[in-house]
Formats: structure tokens, sequence, C-alpha cells
């Protein structure tokens, strides 16, 4: 791994009641940057949260929003989380016919531009979109909730990536049944970005910083991680 590891706290696993204090305990625990998911029911079968609560959320941490997108269609809604203080913008592959374009919407706007693909979507899928690229998020759960478990084949699709992206500055992505053990594996195989959401959100605020630090150890390599 070229770059240094990024942690992602996914909101999804938050006390919905208190947003703003939870974001606040995350960036004080280490967070990189805040992962923030939006369902559409639709897309996905859940509903989260939309582009105003996020305006509300963005005083309570300097932290990069980085925000995934889980909508169809999604172009109608890309200007009003650019306003609302998304840093960086994640789209599915899956979610529509003209992803070209969304991402070249994404980038006027003066985001970052990032592709989801979801555990059956090919990395192939985003062979000839790489330079309108900022990231690539591999889901390694179906999207929709939190709390499920990591599904191995996305190692394999992890590393497919690694290759592809070569030397460009893309920063390559995970999310979904991320915790210690998995985070090791994930950045064996390449990833360099580690979304997380029930792992880091458990046992109470006090304890975010210790939940933190496990992710990070996983950087040291599989053995030390699982030891
Ligand atoms: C799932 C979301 C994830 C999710 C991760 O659709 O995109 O960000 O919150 O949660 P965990 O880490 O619990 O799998
Ligand atoms: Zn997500």
């Amino acid at each position: 791994m070229a770059e240094p590891l990024v942690i992602a706290p996914s909101i999804l696993s938050a006390d919905f009641s208190k947003l703003g204090e939870e974001a606040r305990a995350m960036a004080a625990a280490g967070a990189d940057w805040l992962h923030i998911d939006v369902m559409d029911g639709h897309f996905v079968p859940n509903l989260t949260i939309g582009p105003d609560v996020m305006r509300c959320l963005r005083p309570h941490v300097a932290l990069p929003f980085d925000v995934h997108l889980m909508v169809a269609p999604v172009d109608l809604h890309l200007e009003a989380f650019a306003k609302a203080g998304a840093d960086l913008i994640t789209v599915h592959a899956e979610a529509g016919p003209h992803l070209d374009r969304t991402l070249q919407a994404v980038r006027s706007l003066g985001c970052k531009a990032g592709v989801a693909l979801c555990p059956a979507t090919p990395a192939a899928a985003v062979a000839h979109v790489l330079d309108r690229l900022d990231l690539i998020l591999v889901m390694s759960v179906n999207p929709g909730f939190g709390g499920q478990s990591f599904i191995p084949s996305q190692l394999g699709k992890l590393a497919e990536l690694r290759a592809m992206i070569g030397s460009r500055a893309i920063r390559l992505e995970v999310d979904g049944g991320i915790n210690a053990r998995t985070a090791a594996q994930v950045i064996e195989a390449g990833a360099d970005t580690l979304v997380a959401g029930s792992a880091l959100f458990r046992d109470g605020a006090q304890n975010y910083r210790r939940n933190m630090l496990e992710l990070r150890a996983a950087e040291a390599g599989p053995r030390q991680a699982s030891a």
C-alpha cells in the first residue's frame, strides 16, 4: 500500500438522534474522513438521510465528507450534496446508464469523484472512466445495511483494481463488514481506504479511539492484527 491508510467511519452505525456529537467523537478518536451513506429506498432497500441533514452536520467536524450515494437516478441530486458540503461524491456504477457523464458532473461541482461497485459488478466496469476518478469503492457487502458479513470474493476484485489503478492518484476504498480481521485482508489485497460502521461505533463513545486503533493495527499485517 503506497498511500497512508485512511479510515472513514460510516455514520450509518451512529446514533442518528445525536449525529453531530457522534461525528465529533469520531473526529476526536482519530478518523480521517466521515463516510455518509445516503440510501433512497429504491436502489437499495433502506432509507437514510438527505442533503439537509448533511448540511446540519457539516459545521460539527472539519473532516472531509465522503458521501456514498446509493441513489438511482442520481444526477439530479449531485448539486444538493455538493452544496451541503460533500468533499468526495461516490456514485454506483449500477445506478445509471451514463456513468461517464455523472462523473464529469461531480467534478464540475468541485467535488472529488468516486465510483462504487456492488459485489456482483466486475472491476472492468471502471476500466474506461479511470481518468475521471479519484476513488473506487469496492462494496464488500450488498449495499443497504450496516452490520453485514464481509464477502471474501471481493478480495480478488481489490487486487485486480489495484493493478488497474497502477500509478494513478486513485484511492481504493472498501466498505462493508470491515473489522480488525478483514481490514488486514483488504489492505493485503490493495485497499488503502477503509469504511467501517459497526466495528467503530460500538461500546460507547469512550471506546471509539480503542476501536479506531484496532483497525489501524491491521496495517501492520494480518498476523499481528489477529494475534
Ligand atoms: C452499506 C454501507 C456501509 C455500511 C458499513 O450499504 O455502505 O457504509 O454502513 O457498515 P458495516 O461496517 O457495519 O458493515
Ligand atoms: Zn457506504
